[in-house]
């Protein structure tokens, strides 16, 4: 039987990637529909680009949803320096065919959470908590639709990303993080500690664009651009495919390994406001409420990536 999804994401070159890998799976994965957040852009524009990755992959039958449009307590943080003006910098996007839903993202993973049997729905979170996080606040009920939570986000031994402490998505909307976190749902968490031993290298790069296809071609342009931020920011052979990493997981989650851990988020430090504090070695003796993953297998993720990418157009 295949996995019902829900992708929550604020795209963003990354997002695009994993959203993609997510249609091409589609023997195995349904995708239910996908709900933008503002994040790494405006919400107007990451509803836009959410709506051109359907096209991309010849899915206009994918409802797209508009969420929330600023964290629940702070300011909006927007990442431009990282993914362009646009979000989705670096591939020359013809005009728009997916529509725009009329309901309101929250209202919708609602109102599908609430009309889903026990633990049917995966969500697969790629941005700032703040959707999932109203829904659970508007609706607790809703939960109980809710099989498991795969986010990117957060990091420990890696640091932040956006602060020396804090992950962009979390850092964005900490206070939506701190109701997912303390939810009580199964949660399996992507952090830096991961996503930076998965480095879109050059060869990388250059097998997906020669896969032939539109979306392949895509993807390298939208990957190129990606890397030229992150090779100068960390000296490093290539970016950091960050959301990817979520729905590889459910695709092959042999990929990756980690540790459940007690994971809490600060939300009123000044210093270290949206740090994913990890209980690593389990000294304070709380429960874990999350699975958190720092080993992947980067051939391995690249290859999955790249098998799945070349079935779209
Ligand atoms: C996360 O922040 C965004 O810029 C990326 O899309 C990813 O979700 C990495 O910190
Ligand atoms: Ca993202």
């Amino acid at each position: 039987m295949k996995r019902s999804i829900i992708i929550d994401t604020d795209p963003g070159q990354d997002d695009a990637l994993a959203i993609l890998l997510a249609l091409a799976a589609s023997e195995v994965l349904d995708v239910r529909g996908i709900v933008a957040v503002a994040g790494n852009v405006p919400l107007t524009l990451t509803q836009l680009n959410a709506r051109r990755l359907c096209d991309l992959a010849g899915r206009n039958d994918v409802p797209v949803y508009g969420g929330c449009s600023r964290p629940m307590m702070r300011d909006l943080i927007t990442a431009e320096n990282v993914h362009g003006r646009t979000g989705l910098d670096g591939y020359h996007w013809p005009e728009i065919k997916t529509p725009l839903q009329d309901r309101h993202g929250v209202d919708y993973l609602i109102e599908t959470l609430l009309a889903a049997d026990e633990g049917a729905i995966t969500l697969a979170t790629l941005g700032p908590l703040t959707n999932l996080a109203m829904a659970l606040v508007k609706s607790p009920d809703c939960a109980r639709g809710i099989g498991e939570i795969v986010m990117m986000g957060g990091g420990f031994f890696t640091g932040g990303n956006t602060t020396p402490a804090a992950e962009f998505n979390i850092l964005v909307d900490p206070h939506a993080a701190h109701v997912v976190f303390t939810s009580g749902l199964p949660l399996t968490l992507m952090p830096l500690d991961v996503t930076h031993k998965a480095l879109a290298t050059p060869p990388r790069i250059a097998r997906i664009a020669a896969l032939g296809n539109e979306a392949g071609k895509a993807c390298a342009k939208l990957l190129s651009f990606f890397n030229r931020h992150d090779v100068e920011k960390y000296g490093s052979e290539g970016a950091p495919l960050h959301d990817p990493c979520v729905i590889a997981y459910l695709l092959k989650p042999e990929l990756f390994r980690g540790k459940d851990v007690y994971v809490e988020i600060e939300t009123s430090s000044s210093l270290t406001l949206g740090m994913t504090v990890m209980d690593w070695w389990g000294v304070t003796g709380k429960a874990p409420n999350c699975t958190v993953m720092n080993q992947i297998d980067a051939d391995g993720y690249f290859d999955l990536l790249s098998d799945h990418l070349a079935r779209l157009p």
